[in-house]
This record gives C-alpha cells, structure tokens and sequence, in this order.
C-alpha cells in the first residue's frame, strides 16, 4: 500500500517537528499501544484449531457482537471475502433483521460466536438468548457448535464450561475497536478461510515501519487544530464501506472526549458524487480527507465499442471509468485547497486489511496523545446504557 501526503497541506518538516514533541518512538509499546504485541504462535495455533474444528462440520458461522467485537471481521470480510456466504454478523437487536436472518441460516449447518470482552453487553446478551431458545425449538442446542469468546473469568466463560463449548480469551488489556487482531477478529476470520498469516503480515509491516501511521497521526491533528474537526473516509470502492463503519467507531470512540474529537464522516465513491461532494468542495472549509483506492480488482467489465449516448465511454473499461472519476475529485479538492492524504490499495485483500487496521490504530493513540485525551474506553456511552437497563428492570418502557 502506498499512502500520498503531498496534498495535505502541510511540510513534512512540520510533522517531524510536531512527532518529536511527543517522543513519538516511544509510543510504540505495548504500555502505551496494547495491541502492538501481537498473538504468539500458541494463541494463533488454538485460535485455528478452533475455527477448523468448527468448519469442518459446520458451513455457516454467525457472529453476534456489537462495536469492536465484530466490525473489524466484518470489515474485512466484506472487503476480502465479497460473496463468501460463510459468515452472518448480527450486531443490531431491531426484530426485523433479526428474524429475516434467522430465517435465511440452515439451523443444522450452522454454528455461532459470541463475543463480549465485558460478557455483559446489552444487545450481544439479548441475541444470545434468542438464539439459544430458537437452536433449543430445533433440538439443536449443543456445545459443539457455539464458541465464546471475552475477557478471562467473564460471565461468557462460564457459560462456556457449562455448555461443554469452547472459549477463547481476549488479553485483559486489549479493548474491543482495538481487539482486530485478537480472536475477536482472527477466529471469525479463520472460519471463512481467510488468511490470518497474511493479515497478520500487514499488521507486522506497519509496525516494523510506522511512519505513515505517524504521519498520518500528525497530519490529522494538524488539520484538527487548524479548525478542521470532521474527517472524511471516502473509498472507491463498495466493499470497503464496513471498513468505514470500522474507521468511524475507532475515531469516534477513541477521541470524542471532553468537549475534543473530530467527527468521522463516511462517504464511498463514486455514489457520494452525486450526494456530498458539493458540500466538500464548496462547503465549510472544516473537512480533512481520505481517499482510498485499489488498483487491482477481482474483476473488470468492459464497456462495448459504439456506446450510446456518451460515446468516449466505448471500449472502456468501469476500473477506467472509477479511476477517472477517482482523479477527477482529487483534482477538484486540490484546486479548492482542501487537505488530501490518498491510500492506493494494491488490492483488497487480507495484508492490506491488517495493514490499514494497524495503520489507524497507531495514528487514533498518536492522535489522542497529542489532543490530551485517553483513546481507551468510552465512559460517556454508560449514562445511555444504564438508563436502558433501568428502563428494562422497572419494566416502564
Ligand atoms: O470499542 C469498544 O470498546 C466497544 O465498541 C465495545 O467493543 C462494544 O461496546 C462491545 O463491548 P463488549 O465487547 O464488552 O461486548
């Protein structure tokens, strides 16, 4: 992956002078960025027992888990695996997804995940239950085809040993939008036959060279001090649009704290063309973006000779097509002055999954250090979460 600074807006002397400020080695560590150190071979290896145990008899596997405990997978998933049908994510209790899903999985072929680092999130619990009374209704309540995975000594593991089912723990000090690169995102992952060594090897590729992430780092708040508090994630690509759903959680969730942050705001060309690209170039000038392209899709279409209506089109291929489309935003930015930092995929795959996951990971701690922020937690969703459960318990809503 190649990642483009120069229209961003800012000399690199003015990054380097703002890194050294905060030491910026001496961030990479695991006492300041937990999730550098990444799973030994022992854990890999228990990890892919698991998932290949499980796929041996089973086709399907839902993941049920909310924010971190599945966007990651499901990002990749999607950017990766494109048709693959070996993975259904439920992290939203509205009935009616619910139910249309449950109705669509073949019970018999199907196994689940669940995934709390806490073991006591609202949606995940309440799913959970659903679903073990629906594999009950069926007689297929086993062990053998649900996994579990949390925090050690979590409810989630002791409902594990109960069930005769297996548990894979999370380390205590990663955090779900952080947890990628734990079983919460390898064993989904490995179920659907994707390559962990690979996704991996793009996580280990920035972090034995981080400096884009750093820079990326520094360029995002040097915009966000220059009064630019929304950043734009805009990829090329429709595959990429759980990705950011991932980016926006990790931003948001990580920064978004007394009274700072800067609002993640999801686009995905070219279908945003024709809805919110006015508003980038000749609206408030308060945006950073991101551009993200790949070079190599799975495949191509070609426009046929003596096209109708718009003949330049004829013999062209849509990559050709989306490039140019692709050029023609960057340009009209450029001309209006707006900050660009641009990302070329080689293609979509698991290494530059695992690459652009730990690239932004680095950068949101690089980010809060500077802000004067923790990244970690999200203390301001518990008021919201509490009130639901007192709702819920009095049985007043
Ligand atoms: O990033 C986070 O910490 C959150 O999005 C959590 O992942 C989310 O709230 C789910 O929490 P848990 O894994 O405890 O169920």
């Amino acid at each position: 992956m190649k990642i483009f600074f120069e229209d961003s807006g800012f000399h690199s002397s003015e990054y380097d002078r703002l890194l050294k400020s905060v030491d910026w080695k001496s961030l990479l560590s695991p006492s300041v960025m937990p999730f550098v150190e990444l799973p030994s071979a022992d854990q890999i290896n228990s990890i892919k027992k698991t998932a290949l145990r499980l796929s041996d008899s089973f086709s399907t596997l839902v993941v049920v888990g909310m924010g971190g405990s599945s966007r990651g997978a499901k990002a990749l998933h999607q950017a990766v695996g494109k048709g693959n049908a070996r993975l259904v994510f439920l992290d939203n209790i509205d009935p009616d997804l619910l139910l249309e899903t449950l109705n669509k999985i073949d019970w018999k072929r199907t196994a689940f995940v669940f995934i709390s680092k806490s073991g006591r999130t609202l949606e995940t619990v309440a799913l959970m239950n659903v679903i073990f009374s629906e594999l009950k209704k069926r007689k297929l309540f086993s062990g053998n085809r649900l996994v579990f995975i949390g925090d050690e000594g979590n409810s989630f593991q002791k409902l594990s040993s109960t069930l005769n089912a297996s548990f894979l723990s999370i380390p205590k000090a990663i955090g779900g939008r952080f947890s990628v690169f734990t079983a919460v995102g390898l064993f989904p992952i490995c179920f659907a036959g994707y390559s962990l060594d690979e996704f991996l090897e793009g996580a280990y590729d920035l972090l034995d060279s981080p400096l884009p992430a750093f820079y990326l780092a520094a360029s995002k708040y040097l915009h966000y001090k220059a009064g630019r508090n929304i950043s734009v994630v805009m990829p090329y690509s429709s595959y990429m649009t759980e990705f950011t759903e991932w980016y926006a959680q990790l931003w948001a969730e990580s920064l978004g704290k007394d009274g700072k942050g800067q609002t993640p705001l999801k686009a995905v060309g070219t279908a945003s063309q024709h809805s919110i690209l006015q508003l980038f170039i000749d609206g408030p000038d308060d945006k950073f973006y991101q551009l993200f392209y790949v070079n190599n899709r799975s495949s191509d279409l070609k426009i046929p000779q003596g096209a109708k209506i718009l003949p330049y089109l004829s013999g062209k291929n849509l990559g050709e097509v989306m490039r140019a489309e692709f050029e023609g935003t960057l340009f009209s930015l450029k001309q209006k002055g707006r900050p660009v930092v641009r990302f070329e995929l080689s293609r979509l795959s698991e290494y530059q999954m695992g690459y652009l996951f730990m690239t932004y990971m680095v950068a949101v701690v690089v980010v809060a250090r500077l802000m004067g922020v923790n990244p970690y937690g999200q203390p301001a969703v518990e008021v919201g979460k509490c009130y639901a459960r007192e709702l819920l318990e009095k049985g007043e809503n």
